[in-house]
């Protein structure tokens, strides 16, 4: 079988016969060989593993050149955005494709405050689930529950997308900050209308009777910094979730239940978790990091350095190099010091400067230093994954409505090269020994 590429058609040949396959080109120069048609006309399926080189849609929303480490959102550049923007104005631009003008972006902030709160009767969920319960189970339960308390999402969601989308974001916070307050034992801090979004969750999650909470500007930045970061990131695990749960027809609330779900994998959003729990291994031994650097290079050591390479970046995660500067403008203004912030800087430092780490494109990603952020804020270890959800909600939404409003739009079937056993004649019990 060949394959080449002539101009905007592709040539494949298979035994001995040629078909011609279409090429898409995106804005931005991607190019992709249409294949979809290859099986009727050749009988041949493709295979890929992981889809690590299909492309499951087209998509206007986000941009990710991994080579040169871009990472766009609507054609702004991320740099931009997580410097100039508040993570509700960066969420209305990915659910509508612009930025949005002071009227709508006053709008969007009043249904935010409008539907903060969460059904009285949802707040009794959280007294039945066991005090370990892990919070992405919790988040991902009272997310696809919220279609039982605002069934009207379910018959047209696309109608009102602004009260949609303000539905979910906002709420999604109040119960995020509801389940920590109730892991806790404490009483629930209710959303105040006169906070800011980053700044309602962290009064919400912090506030006590007894030790008044001060919402500071900077640790507010800090998170909104965090979560415009996190808001998309094109076709990854969670994302193509909610994509493949929504192409069955499913109202939104239960595919961005199932996105959460995906999320909470140790190898998509669990992994800062995973940072922080090999940064305190790190610094329990003794900071002895050159041990971890030659374990991380030895093949038969199952250990691997957490928050380091990418699936996609080739190069620095953009997103990192801007979390770094964060965590560094933070912990400075707090004014706190981090034992784990200087394994964090010498482990990147080592690994930069080793041919290793160097040649396999092993360089800091958007894990490293977010849960520097979050412990520095005060959010527990356990809530990582929860806040990278917050933050990916709005690409989750945006994702979904674009595919609902794509009239091509099919249900997700992807096929299997089947490798089990041939046809066999079944053996009745009493005849199999
Ligand atoms: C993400 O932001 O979703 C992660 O970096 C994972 C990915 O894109 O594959």
């Amino acid at each position: 079988m060949t394959q080449n590429n002539t101009g905007n058609s592709a040539t494949l040949t298979v035994e001995g016969k040629s078909y011609t396959l279409p090429i898409i080109t995106g804005t931005e120069g991607d190019k992709a060989i249409d294949i979809s048609g290859l099986l009727q006309e050749t009988g041949y399926m493709t295979l890929d593993s992981g889809y690590k080189n299909t492309g499951s849609c087209t998509s206007a929303i986000t941009y990710l050149d991994g080579t040169n480490g871009i990472l766009r959102y609507r054609g702004y550049a991320i740099e931009e955005l997580a410097e100039k923007c508040l993570f509700i104005e960066v969420a209305y631009l990915l659910i509508h494709g612009h930025l949005p003008t002071r009227t709508e972006f006053d709008n969007f902030k009043y249904l935010l405050r409008r539907f903060a709160l969460l059904h009285e009767d949802m707040i009794h969920f959280f007294d039945h689930f066991p005090p370990n319960a892990p919070p992405m189970s919790i988040l991902s339960v009272m997310v696809n529950s919220l279609c039982n308390y605002y069934p009207e999402m379910g018959d047209d969601p696309l109608t009102n997308i602004d009260m949609t989308a303000a539905r979910l974001i906002s709420k999604i916070r109040t119960i995020a900050a509801f389940s920590y307050k109730k892991s806790m034992g404490h009483p629930l801090v209710y959303p105040r209308p006169d906070l800011n979004y980053c700044g309602n969750f962290l009064n919400m999650m912090f506030d006590k009777p007894v030790h008044p909470y001060t919402v500071q500007p900077e640790t507010v930045a800090a998170l909104n910094k965090l979560l415009i970061l996190h808001a998309d990131h094109e076709q990854n695990c969670s994302t193509s979730t909610v994509r493949l749960v929504g192409s069955a027809g499913v109202n939104l609330y239960a595919s961005i239940s199932a996105g959460i779900n995906a999320l909470w994998g140790p190898l998509h959003g669990g992994a800062n978790e995973a940072v922080i729990s090999m940064l305190k291994t790190i610094h329990a031994d003794g900071n002895n990091f050159k041990k971890y650097i030659d374990k991380a290079k030895d093949k038969s050591d199952p250990f691997r350095l957490s928050g380091f390479g990418h699936r996609v970046y080739k190069t620095y995660d953009p997103r990192g190099t801007i979390i770094q500067e964060a965590c560094d403008d933070l912990l400075l203004t707090l004014n706190i010091s981090d034992p784990l912030l200087d394994i964090a800087r010498q482990l990147e430092e080592i690994a930069l400067n080793d041919e290793y780490f160097v040649s396999r494109n092993l360089f800091p990603n958007v894990d490293f230093y977010s849960g520097i952020i979050y412990r520095a804020i005060g959010i527990p270890t356990n809530m990582f994954t929860v806040m990278f959800a917050l933050g990916r909600l709005p690409g989750w939404i945006a994702q979904w409505k674009e595919q609902q409003e794509n009239p091509n739009t099919k249900i997700g079937r992807p096929r299997q090269v089947y490798t089990g056993e041939p046809a066999r004649e079944f053996v009745p019990m009493n005849e199999r020994g």
